[in-house]
Parts: C-alpha cells; sequence; structure tokens
C-alpha cells in the first residue's frame, strides 16, 4: 500500500485517541467486533513469523467474575506489599493510598471492575512457538525474548484496534498466572500474557502524557547530553508521578476524597 500524509495522520490520530480505561460500563459491544480486533491483532510481528500467541475470549459474566477475584486475590495483594516498600511519592499511582494500609489492601482489591466489561481477551503464549527463531534470541542470560516480544506487539494491535472501533481497553498485567490458568483449563506449558478487558469507558476522554521526543531521539550517535544518571532517573519519577497520578485516577474516576 502506498503511504501518504492522509493514511499518517489517521494513524496518528488513532494511537493518540486510544487511551486505557479502568472503569468499563457493561453495555455490549457488536457480535463482530471481537473478531474484527483479533484478524488486526494476528498480523502482528514475531521472530522468525513464530506467531507464539493464542486468545481466549470470556464474555460469561461469572467466569469474568472468577478472573476479576483471582486479580484481586492474587495479583493486587501481591502488588500492593511490593510497593510499601517504596517512598509513598514514588509507588504507582494506584497504590498513592494514605491511612491503614488493610484499608488501603481492601480499597484496591475492591477497585478493579474490569469484570464490568462485555468481554475480556485473555493472550497466551506458547514458548515452544520460540523453536522457531534463531537461538541467540532465547540464550539464558541475555535480555530478549521472542516470546513476549510478538506477544506485547500482537496486544498493543489488540488496543489499537479496538481504539478504532471507537471502544476503550485496559492492560491487565499479570505477575501470577496460575490462579488464571486454573480457572480457564489452560495446559502448564503455556503463558498466561495478558487480560484485555474491552468495551465502553465510565469515565470521559482525556489528554494522554509522553516524553518529548527531543529527549528520547539520539541523531546519528548517542548524545551524551541527554543520558540520565541514576539520581536523574529518580528525579524523573517524581515528575512523572506528578503528571501522570492525576491522569490515572481520571482513568478509573477515583476521586481525590476516595483516595485519603
Ligand atoms: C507493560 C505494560 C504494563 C501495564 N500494566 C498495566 C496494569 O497492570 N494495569 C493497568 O490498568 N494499566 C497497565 N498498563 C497501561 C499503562 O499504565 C498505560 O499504557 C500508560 O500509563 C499510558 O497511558 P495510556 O495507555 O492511557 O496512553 C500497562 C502498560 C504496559 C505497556
Amino acid at each position: 500500500m502506498a503511504g501518504n500524509n492522509e493514511t499518517y495522520d489517521m494513524l496518528l490520530k488513532l494511537v493518540k485517541t486510544r487511551m486505557s480505561v479502568r472503569k468499563f460500563r457493561p453495555d455490549p459491544i457488536p457480535d463482530d467486533t471481537i473478531d474484527k480486533v483479533l484478524e488486526v491483532a494476528s498480523w502482528a510481528m514475531s521472530g522468525a513469523n513464530s506467531q507464539p500467541w493464542e486468545f481466549i475470549v470470556v464474555t460469561d459474566p461469572d467466569t469474568k467474575k472468577q478472573l476479576r477475584d483471582a486479580y484481586s486475590e492474587y495479583n493486587t495483594d501481591f502488588i500492593f506489599w511490593m510497593e510499601q516498600q517504596r517512598e509513598y511519592k514514588l509507588r504507582h499511582p494506584s497504590y498513592q493510598v494514605r491511612g491503614d494500609p488493610q484499608e488501603s489492601l481492601r480499597f484496591n482489591k475492591a477497585k478493579a471492575n474490569w469484570h464490568q466489561a462485555p468481554a475480556v481477551i485473555v493472550v497466551l503464549g506458547d514458548g515452544r512457538r520460540q523453536w522457531g527463531t534463531v537461538m541467540g534470541a532465547h540464550t539464558f542470560g541475555r535480555d530478549q525474548s521472542h516470546l513476549t516480544d510478538g506477544l506485547a506487539n500482537a496486544s498493543f494491535l489488540i488496543h489499537l484496534a479496538i481504539a478504532s472501533l471507537g471502544l476503550t481497553s485496559e492492560w491487565v498485567s499479570i505477575h501470577i498466572q496460575e490462579p488464571y490458568k486454573r480457572i480457564l483449563g489452560i495446559p502448564d506449558l503455556l503463558m498466561v500474557y495478558l487480560i484485555i478487558p474491552i468495551g465502553h469507558p465510565d469515565v470521559p476522554a482525556r489528554e494522554g502524557v509522553r516524553r518529548p521526543l527531543n529527549e528520547t531521539v539520539h541523531r546519528e550517535r548517542y548524545d551524551m547530553s541527554k543520558y540520565m544518571s541514576n539520581e536523574d532517573v529518580i528525579r524523573y519519577l517524581y515528575s512523572l508521578r506528578e503528571a501522570t497520578v492525576p491522569v490515572h485516577s481520571a482513568s478509573r474516576a477515583v476521586t481525590v476524597e476516595e483516595k485519603k
């Protein structure tokens, strides 16, 4: 396909309007939406075209609730206690809640509402498909994984396709896979990579936040004036939190009062 400015403008508009939403309305979505979204995802790039992904589409309310309860019980609990190790302002926006830790944990466990979304796509990875790619891509000790790179590409295409259909989605990271495997009957050898709820947002649209390009782009060779020392990175993290905590709260419609 010959590229042109119109196609570029459409793409830029799409990537800028896509946003993570953490509060969904239960309203149904058109029947063929999921098929359309997964068709796009299947065109993701992957090492040696090994296509290491599979998808489970869950619409049954009881199963969605089980997945979400497992998320609160295992994932949220684990992450919550990990975040307590950090200085308050450096914590992930979700875990900047003051007061009694147990109460704050209960608040965090209860607030995930993605089971309300009409559909949830569970992205699975099959590591054996990496056998299709070069051995160097799965050498122990090297920070490369053609498995997770491919899964991330497919997942992002799901998010973009959803945005192109006027819907919204959330990237629900999985840190502890076993409970979802039990609920969905997933074979041990496969990896539960990601949960993507999709549906209509229950929060208003908002503008995203990104680093300016002149900070991240180097011309011809690495520009050391842009290199961040470890201390710079911590300073950056503080400023990032200042910018993204309100955006994050808006994505799940948490009020300042609720956060106290
Ligand atoms: C690797 C990765 C992990 C993420 N984990 C979560 C998550 O567990 N829960 C969540 O609600 N959003 C998660 N996100 C979404 C990011 O918070 C979000 O993309 C980022 O803040 C930019 O906001 P935007 O998507 O609205 O542009 C994750 C995104 C990525 C790529």
